[in-house]
């Protein structure tokens, strides 16, 4: 499969960021064919496109759009305010497309977000971005500015009788915001903290308002669809999971970034465009969506990266952030690593997750540091199964997945951790793990 780049196209391009840019490169004609439609053939072009949420879950798009529940033509019609809520507390680790995305072209968010929120019939819209990322606030601040003096928001959007306020909110930097019901919470103006779902935010979300929270990448896709229609997004990518996507390839990789590509596209493919795997090396694990998704080895390197032919092979798609460890990586120092993260970032809320997940760091440690005991690797699999499934949100299943599937590839690095007194690694040899 050759790469295909449509979000990325002019990533390149020393001004790519401003609103006459991405004009010149055909910006807005997709909000221009949108306000030709009515909300609900946006819907449905949406909807027959098959996009599917890029933020990790893969939910049909405009499924989603079709769950509010609508009273008439107008937000002002609506008997409930409706609200757009835009997933842009990319933390996942490994995750890095929204960023780039945004500080490249924060445009393709914005005119998707018009476009998004005239087909659900609403008229305030929040961004809800990670707080740490200051310089890609300032730029998205910047093209919400130049949307509103184009007449792209605000009242009466391009004449049509649409209104939509945006509203850019910088969250304070925990992993848990970007659960989405942690996210509303926090939006509203409370400790962050996933809420019972059902409801889902599609019937109570925001202010107890349907609400359709959707992720940066999800939203930034949506433009090109109305510019280009359902065949064309169809013309890439698989029947279940068509269009392109921003895989993000990091760790020891000899050119690594994002590379746009059709659905279903393999690592093996993507790593000849990203130079492969570094000089004098070899994969030895790699995630294929974040650390929240069970490893892949060299075995799965044909793995079509799609929703279905990644769970069919055992994990998840996720944020398609592809991390490549070679043969230097200890596996039981990597996953220690992902879980002191979760176990900092659990927000407490239920007990599987909060104790479960300081646990794992614990006997992780030992292995590392070679105090462990020989039934401290069943141990590890008992804590791990006791959160797996059975805490509140996803969190807790992400801290576990990696762990089980590491000790299921690489049971004999764990024991020779147990048995040998520590890790046998030089822990200056990989890279990343230094
Ligand atoms: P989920 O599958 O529970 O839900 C996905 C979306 O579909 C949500 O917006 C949900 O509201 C909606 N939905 C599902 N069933 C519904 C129904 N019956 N009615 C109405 N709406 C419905 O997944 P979740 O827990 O929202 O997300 C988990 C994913 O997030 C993981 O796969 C992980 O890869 C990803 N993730 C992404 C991160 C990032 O930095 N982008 C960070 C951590 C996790
Ligand atoms: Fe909080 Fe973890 Fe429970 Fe999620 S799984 S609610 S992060 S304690």
């Amino acid at each position: 499969m050759t790469l295909t780049p449509v979000l990325s196209r002019y990533w390149d391009h020393p001004r790519s960021w401003t609103l006459e840019t991405y004009r010149d490169h055909g910006g807005y004609d997709g909000l221009a064919a949108a306000l030709a439609r009515t909300p609900d053939e946006v819907i449905g072009l949406v909807k027959d496109a098959g996009l599917r949420g890029r933020g990790g879950a893969g939910f049909p798009t405009g499924v989603k759009w079709s769950f509010i529940p609508q009273d008439g033509p107008t937000p002002a019609d609506q008997s409930v305010p409706h609200y757009l809520v835009v997933n842009a507390d990319e933390s996942e680790p490994g995750t890095c497309k929204d960023m780039p995305l945004l500080m490249a072209t924060p445009h393709a968010l914005v005119e998707g977000m018009i476009i998004a929120a005239y087909a659900i019939r609403c008229a305030r819209a929040f961004v809800y971005l990670r707080g740490e990322v200051v310089p890609v606030l300032r730029r998205l601040q910047t093209a919400v500015a130049e949307a509103y003096d184009a007449g792209y928001l605000g009242t009466d959007v391009l004449g049509s009788g649409f209104d939509l306020e945006l509203v850019v909110h910088a969250g304070a930097g925990a992993y848990i915001c970007g659960e989405e019901t942690a996210l509303l919470d926090s939006l509203e103006g409370r400790r962050g903290q996933p809420r019972l779902r059902p409801p889902f935010p599609a019937v109570a979300g925001l202010y107890a308002g349907p609400t359709v929270v959707n992720n940066v990448e999800s939203i930034a896709s949506v433009p090109s669809i109305l510019a280009n229609g359902v065949d064309w997004f169809r013309s890439m990518g698989s029947e279940k999971s068509p269009g392109f996507t921003l895989y993000s390839l990091s760790g020891h990789v000899e050119r690594p970034g994002q590379y746009e590509a059709p659905l279903g596209i393999t690592l093996r493919e993507l790593l000849t465009y990203a130079g492969g795997v570094r000089a004098g090396h070899e994969l030895k694990f790699w995630t294929p969506g974040g650390s929240s998704t069970p490893i892949f080895t060299a075995e799965h390197l044909d793995v079509p990266l799609d929703y279905e032919g990644v769970a069919a092979a055992g994990s998840m798609l996720g944020t398609k952030a592809l991390q490549i460890f070679d043969e230097t990586t200890c596996v039981v120092r990597a996953v220690r690593r992902w879980s002191e993260f979760y176990a900092h970032e659990s927000c407490g809320k239920c007990t599987p997750c909060r104790e479960g997940t300081y646990w794992l760091v614990q006997i992780l440690a030992r292995m590392e540091e070679g105090t462990a005991s020989e039934d401290d690797l069943q141990k590890l699999l008992d804590v791990a199964d006791s959160i797996l499934g059975k805490s509140f949100c996803a969190l807790g299943d992400g801290a576990s997945s990696p762990i089980v599937s590491s000790v299921r590839f690489f049971r004999e690095e764990y024991l020779e951790h147990v048995r040998g007194g520590g890790c046998p690694f030089d822990p200056h040899a990989s890279t990343l793990m230094a």
